[in-house]
């Protein structure tokens, strides 16, 4: 028996999907979850996708058994009952069982965090503000870079000040939009230590696919220790080349979009820096962080992130942005 062509397309294009599976792996991945969210969700998806391919699989052989096997005329009376039986019934079992599956999951997902600090995370073009909460009510703003401790369930509180993002750690748990005007809520608990990658899942404007983030799942007392280190006050430049840098970031304007916790910069536009040596990226997810990195972005943030809001610095003698580099680079 000849396969006809297209169906020789659905056997290489199924192939072809399975050999992508292949690629949902590494840490961005919501196949393989490390949050309890993302251990649901997984649980969902290989509960619909086996149910998806037993009900292919079942269609595909009806198919081939009437049009190849047994291709006659069949009696009116059971044409009739396989369409109630196939075409209403079936369905109805299957959509509302999925649906009993799925409703029965959201409760724990949005059960409330029981942390005792709260994060929250505003979508810029393109990076992400964020925001610590301390038990005891201090702000820690910080960018691009999220820690949480195992094995807690943390509140993140979701916002856009202009157009929409949407905020996705996929190894930890789904996704929720970042909407102006609005706050939106999203509880993630991670259950392994590690470095998961998070994106942006909501086409937000040209550089909608640069920006990124690392979460870094810790111990409960490597997370407390960090997050005191990120509440203190930046360090004093180290060196004299360091101390040129900062000399050179406050005198050519840095300061009025950057804020330098300790330092008279204050500015709010773009990401505090207080800490900004000690990220484990730059330029949300994706320079590494190094003095190289920091001298690329400050003389061309827009070859690097095309629209970007930070003007390009490129003019500044190269031993100045090497300083400022220098400088930002020891911001640990
Ligand atoms: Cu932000 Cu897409």
């Amino acid at each position: 028996m000849r396969v006809p062509s297209t169906t020789r397309m659905v056997y290489w294009r199924s192939l072809a999907a399975l050999s992508l599976v292949s690629g949902c792996t590494g840490t961005q991945s919501a196949l393989q979850p490390a949050g309890a969210g993302a251990e649901q969700i997984a649980q969902l998806f290989w509960w619909m996708g086996g149910g998806a391919i037993v009900i292919w699989v079942a269609v595909i052989g009806f198919a081939i058994y009437a049009t190849q096997i047994k291709s006659e005329a069949h009696s009116s009376r059971r044409a009739h009952w396989l369409i109630i039986g196939g075409g209403a019934i079936f369905p109805t079992i299957v959509l509302g069982t999925l649906l009993i599956f799925g409703l029965q999951l959201m409760p724990s997902l949005s059960a409330p965090a029981k942390s005792e600090f709260q994060v929250a995370v505003s979508g810029e073009r393109w990076w992400w503000r964020v925001t610590y909460t301390t038990p005891a009510g201090d702000k820690v703003r910080l960018a691009n870079e999220i820690r949480l401790p195992v094995g807690e369930r943390v509140e993140f509180s979701l916002s856009s000040p202009d157009v929409i993002h949407s905020f996705w750690i996929p190894s930890l748990g789904g996704k929720v939009d970042m909407i102006p005007g609005r706050v939106t809520r999203l509880v993630l608990e991670p259950t392994r230590l590690g470095t998961y990658r998070g994106a942006c899942a909501e086409y937000c404007g040209t550089s909608h696919a640069l920006m990124n983030f690392h979460v870094e799942v810790m111990e409960p007392e490597a997370f407390a220790a960090w997050l005191e280190g990120q509440a203190a006050p930046a360090q004093p430049p180290q060196g004299p080349i360091a101390k040129r840098g900062q000399q050179a970031f406050m005198a050519n304007g840095c300061s009025a979009c950057h804020a330098i916790r300790g330092t008279p910069a204050d500015g709010t536009l773009g990401p505090d820096l207080t800490h900004v040596g000690s990220r484990l990226t730059l330029g949300a997810g994706i320079l590494p962080n190094d003095v190289e990195s920091f001298v690329r972005w400050i003389s061309h943030p827009d070859h690097i992130k095309p629209g970007v809001n930070m003007p390009a610095f490129g003019m500044l003698p190269k031993d100045q942005r090497t300083a400022i580099a220098t400088y930002l680079d020891g911001l640990k």
